[in-house]
């Protein structure tokens, strides 16, 4: 079945509300899960709703809680999440960055007490839209094993980064999971008991599967890129997780360790030139020959713009079983 962006928007917001969260905190959660859907990041949509309301109950999440930021010094923020939804804590994250970069020209945020925040390239999007480049990564519960071993021992550390493209055209999105793939998508292939490719999951006995049932029953996902994603993972988990007060190894203590930083390019050389440049060089990625099965050359960020315009055209896919999941959640 197919949903339309206000349709569901309106549906998230009355579940919120009704599980304590105030109206205006509720739609820009909301915002947020119905922009993945949106673009096709449906592990990272409204299917997370009824897990959020198992957090409102089992106080991990505090559905009242207001976000508050801590300048500690000149370009940098502390975010205090006060364990509210993440999404408002990124939020606040972004508007501080906005802020101070105005003054200083760069800037970094980190979010102690942050929950989930979802997906990272909301935030770094919403920052070059105004005219910065964006970084965002974070460290999570372990569910990766590192390169050559066999126990969890990372997160799924997600980096996400974007930079401004030409006046009339979306920012350039880079956003990924460091491991092969992000756990709400394997949830999603075994909600639609689909194999996944080999060297994405071992299960508990450290042997590669295609079954993504195994990481549920104490396997562990895979870095992607072997040794590269691997170490890009560890550094993620190290600065994420130190700086934010999340944790790290053995010292970890729960929630999403993140870091959100910005920059302004005019420090460096003038706006014009640099969306001038970077567009120019998008159309050289374009005009690419074609390798052997494939038909185009894409750009980061590219392959969600087109989700976004089919799904604003014919609606939002959902399954069945989360359209009913949904409707069973009490609302306003
Ligand atoms: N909050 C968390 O704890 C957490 C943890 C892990 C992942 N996530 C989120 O999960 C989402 C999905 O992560 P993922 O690892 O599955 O991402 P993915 O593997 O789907 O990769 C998405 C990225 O690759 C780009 N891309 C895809 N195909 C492309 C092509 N043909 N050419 C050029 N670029 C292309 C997209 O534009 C996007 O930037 C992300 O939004 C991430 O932030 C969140």
């Amino acid at each position: 079945m197919r949903v339309t962006v206000s349709e569901l928007t309106r549906l998230a917001t009355r579940i919120l509300t009704a599980a304590g969260v105030s109206t205006s905190d509720a739609a820009a959660v909301a915002d947020s899960l119905v922009r993945s859907n949106l673009l096709g990041h449906d592990s990272h949509g409204v299917r997370r709703l009824p897990g959020y309301l198992r957090q409102i109950h089992s106080g991990q999440i505090d559905p009242r809680a207001v976000p508050e930021a801590e300048r500690t010094r000149a370009g940098s923020v502390v975010v205090h999440g006060r364990r509210a939804f993440g999404q408002l804590a990124a939020h606040r994250a972004v508007r501080e960055l906005r802020e101070t970069t105005a003054h200083t020209g760069s800037g970094i945020a980190t979010i102690r007490d942050c929950n989930h925040v979802g997906r990272l390239g909301e935030y770094v999007e919403t920052l070059a839209e105004h005219d910065l480049v964006g970084l965002a990564f974070g460290n999570a519960d372990p569910t990766v094993a590192p390169h050559g071993g066999a126990e969890r021992r990372l997160g799924t550390n997600p980096l996400a980064w974007a930079v401004p493209r030409a006046q009339d055209e979306p920012p350039i999105v880079m956003d990924w999971a460091t491991s092969g793939v992000a756990e709400g998508k394997l949830a999603v292939a075994r909600e639609r008991g689909e194999r996944i490719p080999e060297g994405l999951v071992l299960d508990r006995h450290g042997r590669a599967t295609t079954d993504p049932g195994d990481f549920y029953t104490g396997g562990m996902l895979l870095p992607f890129g072997g040794h590269k994603g691997y170490g890009l993972s560890v550094l993620i988990e190290i600065v994420g997780g130190l700086l934010s007060g999340t944790g790290i190894g053995t010292g970890y203590r729960g929630g999403f360790g993140t870091v959100l930083l910005a920059f302004d390019v005019e420090a460096f050389l003038p706006r014009h030139e640099f969306r001038a440049h970077t567009e120019r060089f998008c159309a050289e990625l374009h005009d690419t020959a074609n390798a052997e099965g494939h038909a185009e050359v894409l750009v980061p960020g590219e392959p969600e713009e087109r989700t976004r315009r089919e799904r604003e055209r014919d609606g939002i896919p959902l399954s069945e079983a989360v359209w009913q999941e949904l409707h069973a959640l009490p609302r306003e």
